[in-house]
């Protein structure tokens, strides 16, 4: 079947998320405004596509909303709406607490509901039909994260015209876990639609090939999949499908130099004025999300205190979390265990004035979290599997002046470029804390040596390139 597009649709790059990059959000006096969306797709993909003057379509985040498109500085947006069941089945349900923690190494149990699969399928139609709607003649259309892993397929139906790519944000799982979910073969058959599929790592794009041949007897090539180089190919009727490895990145120029402006600078200062002046400021910042290991640093923290290890006078914890996903079961319990610990550490170790942790459940805008990061000594990013993890890199890219140290989880996709860091394994609750007594401690000189090398990588890798990368190996125009 073909789809004839809207008379006015002239977009000839058109981003597809599960959300749009603002979100929709009415105040308790009954007015509304758009504040940025959570998340490291946004904080990727605004900043490039602005600079391309693309469509994004998306979900305003709010359920049972109409809105018309609209521009916001030459970025044309979108809305899909969704109903306050779609949100519950789709993006709660089946988004968020079966395919979330199925590729995240199932950390948590995912859940398999039958109606929340329908849901997901009904809706990816609604965002397919939306981008079918607003791409133009040949137009290059870029499907973004699970979410939407139905798109591509269901595009191509409506418009055999477009180009088609599909990029995973998150982790692409092992075979034998990926092997559970019930509708694994749709999922494949969702994805095999695009002209070039991606993933952060070469082992995801790996896995994905071996389940084409099991799950939908495709012969894809053999040969082993390279970063942003050797991509793996499969024949579907005379299509060649592309399969490959672009590791994500953030604006590091721009955040370079936001980190070195007046403000910033001084506000840094203040913000250790405003904590006591310790010696040593360890800082977190993450969504609340269960992936990110936010408990196993407390805990480590927490013991390194009660060992002695660390003086509470000397060294203060502060962590950033953005609300997220709160109605989400997992989330409400991770959110309680976080806050009883925050609590505990708290009751046992702070002096009047003088916390031992400052935990923040709020969102920051970027001068502050620029801010926060110029005034951390230890940053400390440890999920239990996280697909690349942009906050680390944000950190590394805030500081200019070689100061800080950068404490690691193996287990995000980051750490095979950031090696210079203090790599940890999250679950090694020793290995943590040796790391992180190491990094309060670092010799000044040693500490530079890793800050530059981590810095090299960081801001010669940006997200313009990975954007690039992967818009070249999709073959459009769009990449120049
Ligand atoms: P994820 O996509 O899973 O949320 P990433 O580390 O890839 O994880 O991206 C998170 C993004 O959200 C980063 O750009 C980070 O700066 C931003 N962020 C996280 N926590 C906060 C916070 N408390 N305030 C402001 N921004 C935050
Ligand atoms: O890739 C991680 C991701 O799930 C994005 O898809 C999403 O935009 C972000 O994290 C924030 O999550 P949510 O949109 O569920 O609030």
């Amino acid at each position: 079947p073909t789809f004839t597009p809207r008379s006015n649709a002239r977009a000839e790059f058109v981003v597809v998320a599960n959300r749009l990059p603002v979100d929709l959000e009415r105040t308790a006096d009954g007015t509304q405004r758009w504040t940025q969306s959570p998340g490291g797709l946004v904080s990727a993909l605004e900043p490039f596509l602005r600079s391309r003057k693309g469509a994004w379509v998306g979900w305003p985040g709010v359920p049972d909303v109409e809105v018309d498109e609209f521009s916001d500085d030459g970025l044309v947006l979108h809305p899909v709406a969704l109903t306050s069941d779609e949100v519950r089945d789709y993006y709660e349900g089946f988004s968020n607490a079966t395919l979330w923690p199925l590729y995240h190494d199932v950390v948590a149990r995912p859940v398999f509901d039958r109606g929340w699969w329908e849901s997901y399928v009904r809706v990816n139609r609604r965002f397919a039909e939306a981008s079918a709607a607003v791409a133009g003649p040949g137009a290059t259309v870029w499907v973004q994260d699970y979410q939407l892993q139905l798109v591509p397929t269901m595009l191509r139906e409506l418009r055999p015209d477009l180009r088609i790519g599909f990029f995973l944000h998150i982790p692409f799982p092992p075979v034998e876990l990926f092997m559970q979910l019930p509708w694994r073969a749709e999922i494949v058959r969702g994805l095999i639609g695009a002209d070039l599929v991606g993933f952060h790592r070469p082992g995801g794009a790996q896995n994905f090939l071996w389940l084409a041949r099991q799950l939908i007897g495709l012969e894809p090539s053999r040969g082993s999949v390279g970063v942003r180089s050797r991509p793996g190919m499969v024949q579907v009727g005379d299509r060649t499908v592309r399969v490959g490895a672009f590791p994500i990145s953030i604006d590091a120029a721009g955040l370079d130099s936001l980190s070195r402006s007046k403000p910033v600078q001084e506000r840094a200062r203040q913000v250790r004025r405003e904590l006591g002046d310790p010696k040593t400021v360890l800082l977190g910042v993450d969504r609340l999300d269960y992936t990110k290991g936010i408990d196993l640093r407390l805990a480590a923290f927490h013991e390194l205190l009660q060992e002695g290890r660390v003086k509470p006078e000397d060294v203060t914890f502060v962590q950033l979390a953005t609300p997220s996903r709160e109605r989400v079961e997992h989330y409400q319990q991770m959110r309680s265990e976080i806050e009883q610990m925050v609590g505990r550490i708290n009751g046992e170790f702070s002096r009047v004035g003088h916390p031992a942790v400052h935990y923040l459940h709020q969102s920051v805008n970027r001068s502050e979290l620029a801010a926060f990061f110029s005034a951390a000594d230890v940053m400390v990013v440890t999920p239990l599997r996280d697909g690349m993890n942009l906050v680390c890199k944000e950190y590394v890219a805030c500081r200019h002046d070689l100061g800080g140290a950068l404490v690691l989880s193996e287990f995000a996709g980051a750490a095979a470029e950031l090696s210079s860091a203090f790599l940890v394994n999250p679950h090694d609750l020793d290995g943590v804390k040796n790391a992180l007594e190491q990094a309060i401690t670092l010799d000044p000189a040693e500490g530079r040596r890793r800050m530059r090398a981590l810095r090299r990588q960081v801001l010669t890798h940006d997200v313009d390139r990975w954007a690039r990368s992967f818009l070249e190996a999709l073959g459009t125009e769009a990449a120049a």
